[in-house]
């Protein structure tokens, strides 16, 4: 009978073996070597392993690997797709799991879960790489027991996700110890060590939140160094309870403490007790416990999957690599990523992800997950944005980060701004080809600044004047009265041109409505936007027809202001271009990225351009390509808003002798409750999704600053690699270049908001009456 249907499976090959299986590949150097012979396999390029899942239910991919997590990511993302049909083992880790986390206590416990408050509380530590577990797992215990899902009685708004959950832990608990990382912002962790001091108390002398106990002698087979086996010494010296891997807990009382293992149990999540004893530890599966995990597996689209398992069997008999040197040796590479111990192990039943995990790992579906703390609304402006942003939000739900995030698509950026704004969504990434108008027109704030990429010509956004190579305009003082062309209303050329002229004393610094000060210098302009209600939104009373007045629309129509392509000829940094060459304009202000690319498309040459420097001289030779020292501005291109800081009245602190007479409310700026949340979420969506989240230890292979679904710039523009922090402070040059931009605009106008704020010349003038004023709301005042 089996060999029967073995020769019907070979006839079945032979007929298809043209048929190949399209497999994810990351690395392409892995193509040659995987189509070698008479391959049945070919490569399918992706960019990371979500670019392979979508590849898969689309059908123009037939099988890729999937870590743990992953396949949690896939059943919230795709339930109904793709099956797992084969799961990737480390062969020396026994059991039907990857890993299973239990908490042990004393015999003497009572009272369940609840009979854990006040109670001294062990943990290995969060991030600890040696088992990977994510921050879900690694805080299943205190979420179930302390409830830190739940929001604290007092004002929690202006707080962040991680200190509400300390707040919560270290009120539930006695004297702990939790080590690790308690916020990805270092600054954020410290502090947040230091006011909750308990929850480090039982870590050990001198720790700095470091287990520093007393771990006895080194046995071997047993590693003191282990934060599991760390834990458990913890729990045994003195501790309650502790909350590790059931493999450690074998471990640990087998190898090392058999004579008291009779003295612990471990407490199930439905508040039971099992003893633990001399059998049941030496058991592989524990007797109870808080999260099973499955392991990573092989997932292949639902067409293919059977067949596809039927091939694998004969392509890999022993479920290890062949080692043969052929494409079945290479494809077990690809598909299997973890380089030792591995044993593949295919599934009796093949099941979507989400049946798959259901079983080890059930999880309330992303859309009725409930939390206390709002979700954080990420406003986007495309359909493949609004994907990008679903799948960042169902990876970060599934591996537990707060706040959780919900997105939001609106027609165009503007009204995200406005959105944003309004509090109908919290946050945006956008161009700094909008810092103005998101300043000055919608009061927004910048969260975070990114870090660009050096090696890319087109990163950072490098503003230069261009003038013509016969041009007499030899200095800024020579503009007046002249004719210009800007890309765009309050763009980032316009506000370049406007700080440029400020600094060079060209501009008076005095003028404050912006539009007035440019259409009152030049003789007339190109500004697209000018007059359109997204840009200038009651802005100016001043009359900006003569900002519009070079703009020019196609065929001799009438004329424009429109801050498109196809109705304004001048519009964006091409069209300025154009006005320039077509003598138009005396100068225009333009971003330097792709410049080459316009001039090939428009037929101009760079010679017949120079350049105008910030120093307020000529370049010195003809041309587009100048040094940094001559731009108008060399700043980061994109950054994230928020709303901005509002202003209250705050009661100054009442002194007895001086109750009848009520002191005065003290203005301060308060930062919106959001500010610090979305700061903090922004930093741990870069610490898991970002690119110091090293593919290989990845909890899932989602990267928010790279391509997604083949398309660039979603979310976040590829140029930009990492966050940086919207200070003066900052060591990122161009970040400090951009918030300088708007240092006028922010002593001028309290950054819009028609707030004067007297010598606001920095954001960390913010920051330190954010903090006070946070410790006074939290102490103080409800509102
Ligand atoms: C950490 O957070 C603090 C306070 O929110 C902020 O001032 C600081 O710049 C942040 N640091 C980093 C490295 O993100
Ligand atoms: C373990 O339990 C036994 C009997 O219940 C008790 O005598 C002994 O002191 C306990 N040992 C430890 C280390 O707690
Ligand atoms: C609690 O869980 C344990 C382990 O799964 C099980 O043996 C026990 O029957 C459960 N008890 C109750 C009351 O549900
Ligand atoms: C998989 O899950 C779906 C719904 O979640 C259910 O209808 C279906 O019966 C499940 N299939 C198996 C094989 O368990
Ligand atoms: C500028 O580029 C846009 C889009 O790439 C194009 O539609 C437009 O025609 C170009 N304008 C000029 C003046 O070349
Ligand atoms: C102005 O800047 C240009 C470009 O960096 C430089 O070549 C020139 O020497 C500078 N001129 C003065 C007077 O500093």
């Amino acid at each position: 009978m089996a060999l029967r249907s073995f020769i019907l499976l070979s006839l079945l090959a032979s007929v298809f073996a043209q048929d190949r299986y399209r497999v994810c590949v990351s690395s392409t150097s892995q193509c040659q070597a995987l189509e070698l012979g008479d391959s049945r396999a070919i490569c399918t390029p992706v960019e990371s392993r979500v670019d392979c899942a979508l590849q898969l239910v689309r059908g123009t991919a037939d099988v890729g690997f999937f870590t743990d997590e992953e396949l949690l990511v896939l059943g919230q993302t795709q339930p109904t797709n793709n099956l797992v049909i084969a799961t990737v083992r480390d062969f020396t880790k026994p059991g039907s799991v990857s890993f299973q986390s239990v908490a042990v206590v004393r015999n003497d416990h009572t009272n369940g879960l609840e009979g854990l408050r006040g109670k001294k509380y062990c943990h290995p530590g969060l991030g600890e790489a040696a088992l990977r577990w994510s921050p879900r797992v690694e805080k299943e215990l205190e979420t179930r027991a302390a409830n830190t899902d739940r929001c604290p009685e007092a004002d929690y708004k202006f707080k962040t996700a991680e200190e509400m959950e300390v707040e919560t832990l270290s009120q539930f608990f006695g004297d702990s110890c939790r080590p690790g990382a308690w916020s990805a912002n270092a600054t954020v962790d410290a502090d947040l060590k230091r006011r909750y001091p308990s929850l480090c108390a039982l870590c050990g002398p001198n720790s700095s939140c470091d287990y520093t106990i007393d771990m006895g002698i080194t046995i071997a087979g047993i590693n003191n160094n282990n934060a599991h086996i760390k834990a458990l010494e913890c729990l045994r010296s003195g501790g309650d309870v502790t909350y590790v891997a059931w493999q450690h807990v074998r471990e640990f009382f087998t190898i090392r403490n058999n004579d008291i293992v009779s003295n612990f149990s471990l407490l199930c999540p439905n508040g039971t007790l099992v003893g633990l004893n001399s059998v049941n530890i030496t058991d592989t599966n524990a007797p109870c416990a808080f999260v099973s995990q499955h392991w990573g597996g092989i997932v292949a689209n639902s067409a293919r999957a059977n067949a596809l398992q039927t091939e694998l069997r004969t392509w890999w008999p022993a479920g290890s690599n062949p080692a043969d040197n052929t494409w079945r040796s290479t494809l077990y590479s690809i598909l299997v990523p973890q380089s030792s111990n591995a044993q593949v192990i295919m599934e009796d039943t093949l099941l979507t992800p989400a049946n798959f995990t259901q079983l080890s790992r059930p999880l309330t579906s992303i859309d009725s997950a409930t939390s206390c703390v709002p979700p954080r609304v990420w406003c986007v402006v495309s359909a493949q944005e609004l994907a990008k942003c679903n799948w960042v939000r169902a990876a970060a739900y599934s591996l537990g980060i707060k706040p959780s995030i919900s997105c939001v698509q609106r027609s165009d950026i503007f009204q995200c701004l406005r959105d944003v704004r309004e509090k109908n969504v919290d946050f945006i990434a956008t161009s700094s080809n909008y810092g103005y108008l998101a300043r000055q027109h919608f009061s927004l704030t910048p969260v975070k600044l990114v870090q660009n990429l050096h090696s890319d010509p087109n990163s950072f956004s490098r503003v230069i004047a261009l003038v013509r190579a016969n041009s007499d305009i030899t200095r800024f003082e020579n503009l007046r009265g002249r004719k210009a062309c800007f890309p765009e209303f309050g763009g980032i050329s316009y506000m370049s041109f406007v700080r440029t002229a400020q600094v060079l004393g060209v501009l008076n610094d005095k003028e404050c409505d912006y539009a007035r000060a440019v259409g009152e210098f030049f003789s007339t302009t190109c500004a697209p936007g000018a007059q359109d209600a997204s840009h200038a939104l009651g802005a100016s009373n001043y009359d900006v027809s003569n900002l519009c007045s070079l703009c020019k629309a196609p065929n001799g129509a009438n004329s424009t202001c429109s801050w498109d392509y196809t109705s304004n000829l001048y519009f964006g940094n091409n069209g300025s271009l154009s006005c320039l060459a077509n003598n138009d304009a005396d100068i225009i202000f333009v971003e330097t990225t792709n410049i080459n690319s316009y001039l090939t498309a428009q037929n101009l040459q760079a010679s017949q351009f120079r350049a105008l420097c910030s120093n307020n001289t000529l370049a010195l030779q003809n041309g587009v390509n100048v040094d940094d020292n001559c731009l108008l501005s060399y700043v980061v291109d994109s950054e994230v808003l928020t709303r901005r800081p509002t202003l209250k009245h705050l009661p100054r602190p009442l002194k007895p002798h001086n109750i009848t007479h009520p002191p005065p409310l003290r203005p301060v700026y308060v930062q919106d409750e959001a500010y610090s949340s979305i700061s903090a979420l922004l930093d741990t969506l870069e610490k898991y999704f970002g690119y110091t989240a090293s593919s290989g230890t990845q909890h899932v292979n989602l990267e928010i600053f790279s391509s997604f679904d083949g398309t660039r710039d979603l979310l976040f523009k590829n140029t930009a690699v990492g966050f940086s922090e919207p200070t003066t402070a900052t060591t990122n040059q161009p970040a400090k270049n951009y918030i300088e931009l708007f240092s006028h605009l922010q002593a001028c106008t309290g950054a819009g908001n028609n707030i004067p704020v007297p010598g606001l010349a920095n954001r960390s003038f913010y920051s330190i009456v954010t903090l006070i004023v946070s410790a006074l709301v939290t102490r103080f005042i409800v509102y």
